[in-house]
């Protein structure tokens, strides 16, 4: 049956109804989900002002890491025994020292191929003490300075005698002060360091501005079998790393610690520390200081 319409009001009437009623409810929801839209961008807008991509919301003293870096070691001993701290391999079976100088090609990469760093090959600057890096750019880490701990040179292990590389965490913003006064150390600091850096206050006296480093044997038999110790490039974190501002590129800088002669054989507890008037040793809460053991057999 075909619809019938009385006359010809009622059909404009029932037309203007099915047409008109839709379009306002468009109008109303068009407009309701602006507003909203508005309002979620007015928050983000504002949540966004407070934050700086580079400069991490909470720092220093509010931050959960302190102000005392931490002290760490490589290579490290295998995964599968978090606990250990032992480097421990036999000198001359190369498959036998492979597993540390694998770890340590691995960790070293992204110091020889800056690639693997996002933004370090623009950003990279040929930083000395009296040339601090400008804003956003970032130290180059000589690695040919850590010779003989070099991959081509196996890091040394193949000789009896291995190298230890030492990093300082990275904390924002963290300046260090510096012991750059031969004549004001402190009485805990290692006889040998005090007189190192009383040479470098004669002969390098630019250099003063570093975070000095020691590695010493515990006990005194361990202090004894360590041997002699040199750091490459120096013995120290150089000043013009810090402080460290998140800047794109950005290394740590690294010691190697070259164990020369250590005693083989024998395991020889080994404890490094780093030097500066704000930074304070704590072993337990593992800062400033590192305990790694060594046995070469
Ligand atoms: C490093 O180790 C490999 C394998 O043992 C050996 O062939 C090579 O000669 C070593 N490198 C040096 C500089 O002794
Ligand atoms: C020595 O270190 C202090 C604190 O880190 C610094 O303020 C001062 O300028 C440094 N002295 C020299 C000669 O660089």
């Amino acid at each position: 049956m075909r619809p019938t319409y009385n006359n010809a009001r009622e059909k404009k009437y029932i037309l203007s109804q099915s047409v008109s009623q839709p379009t306002k409810i468009g109008v109303f929801y068009t407009a309701f989900y602006g507003v909203l839209a508005a309002l979620v961008a007015i928050c983000m807008w504002a949540f966004l002002q407070t934050l700086d991509p580079r400069i991490p919301k909470w720092t220093l003293d509010g931050s959960l890491i302190g102000t005392n870096p931490g002290l760490g070691f490589r290579p490290l001993p295998p995964t599968d025994n978090v606990e250990s701290t032992l480097i421990w391999y036999k000198g001359t079976h190369h498959d036998n020292y492979k597993q540390w100088t694998d770890a340590l090609d691995e960790f070293l990469a992204v110091y020889k191929v800056p690639g693997l760093t996002p933004g370090r090959g623009q950003n990279i600057y040929n930083c000395d003490y009296n040339q601090p890096p400008p804003k956003g750019q970032v130290c180059d880490v000589d690695i040919k300075a850590w010779a003989p701990c070099t991959k081509e040179n196996n890091y040394s292990y193949h000789k009896s005698s291995p190298c230890v590389f030492l990093k300082l965490n990275k904390i924002y913003d963290w300046i260090p002060e510096y012991y750059n006064d031969s004549s004001d150390l402190p009485e805990a600091m290692p006889q040998n360091l005090k007189t190192y850096i009383g040479e470098m206050q004669k002969t390098q006296m630019h250099k003063m501005n570093t975070i000095w480093v020691s590695c010493e044997g515990e006990n005194p038999a361990d202090q004894e079998n360590v041997g002699p110790v040199d750091y490459l490039p120096i013995r120290g974190f150089p000043g013009y790393f810090y402080p460290y501002q998140n800047s794109e590129g950005y290394l740590s800088p690294l010691v190697a610690v070259h164990f020369q002669r250590p005693k083989r054989g024998i395991i020889i507890n080994i404890e490094c520390k780093a030097w500066a008037r704000n930074i304070i040793h704590d072993r337990k809460e593992r800062v400033g200081s590192v305990h790694f053991e060594l046995l070469i057999d």
